[in-house]
């Protein structure tokens, strides 16, 4: 396939339509894996934009209807603040459905974000090796990854001009920048690229004109670029208003 057949952009008109395609995406790339390796391995991102589909799948007919015991959800990155703090990507995320669906502690693999941030990353590149089964400078292979963007561009955890997006042999780093303004873990860019699917999900009007430079600027060199996958398929799943500053002439 060349790049441009790998690129997809979908658009949606609202937050619903948004969360209900995530959900799909999330169904279909799940029953996929299961088919064909008896396991799904996701990796969610945190912020605000993923918590509508989260929410979606901790409801009738998701809830009940998806292989969940087959189901490993890691995540992409992590504020190193305790789990009851606001800012934890893990902590909104069992807010948001964890504690209510049907998935098992051991399939769950939360970063240890109420470790020392060095520990924290040591002992989550160990947590992808054993469930990966990972040999030596291998990189987990992931069915699925959802991905936010950050008006500067970022992505995960990899912040604009720092040294984390040139980090070519480790799977996660501890670094420190965004808002809040807080040590995090975040998977880096040789594990993001490698994943079958990655979806961006983008949501509103404050990410247009990111967006649109993501896409057309090729000279920006914005983190959320160098996303490319190697393999796998990309899909920028976007609202309506995230999407309001790109032209049919922009799509990848
Ligand atoms: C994080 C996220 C981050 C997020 C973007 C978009 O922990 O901050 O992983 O990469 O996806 O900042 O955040 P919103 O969805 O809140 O706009």
């Amino acid at each position: 396939m060349t790049a441009a057949e790998r690129h997809r952009i979908l658009i949606e008109p609202d937050r619903e339509g948004l969360a209900r395609r995530g959900v799909s995406l999330f169904a279909q790339s799940a029953r996929a894996a299961i088919k064909s390796r008896g396991r799904f391995m996701v990796a969610l991102s945190g912020g605000s934009t993923p918590g509508d589909m989260h929410r979606m799948l901790a409801r009738e007919p998701h809830v009940s209807t998806l292989p969940w015991d087959r189901i490993h959800l890691f995540w992409v990155d992590e504020r190193c603040v305790p789990v009851h703090d606001p800012a934890s990507n893990y902590g909104r995320a069992r807010r948001d459905f964890l504690d209510r669906i049907p998935v098992s502690s051991s399939r769950v693999h939360p970063m240890p974000g109420h470790l020392p941030p060095e520990t924290g990353a040591l002992q989550y590149r160990k947590v992808l090796s054993t469930c990966f089964e990972l040999g030596k400078n291998e990189f987990p292979l992931f069915d699925l990854i959802f991905l936010g963007m950050g008006k500067d561009g970022h992505t995960a955890s990899l912040f604009p001009g720092h040294p984390a997006l040139q980090e070519k042999k480790e799977a996660v780093l501890a670094v420190r920048g965004g808002q809040p303004n807080v040590p995090r873990l975040t998977l880096t860019i040789p594990v993001l690229i490698r994943a079958a699917k990655i979806v961006f999900m983008i949501r509103g009007r404050n990410k247009a004109h990111t967006l649109k430079t993501v896409i057309r600027d090729r000279e920006a060199h914005l983190p959320a670029q160098l996303i490319r996958p190697r393999m796998g398929s990309l899909i920028w799943l976007l609202d309506r208003e995230a999407a309001s500053r790109l032209e049919k002439g922009n799509r990848p």
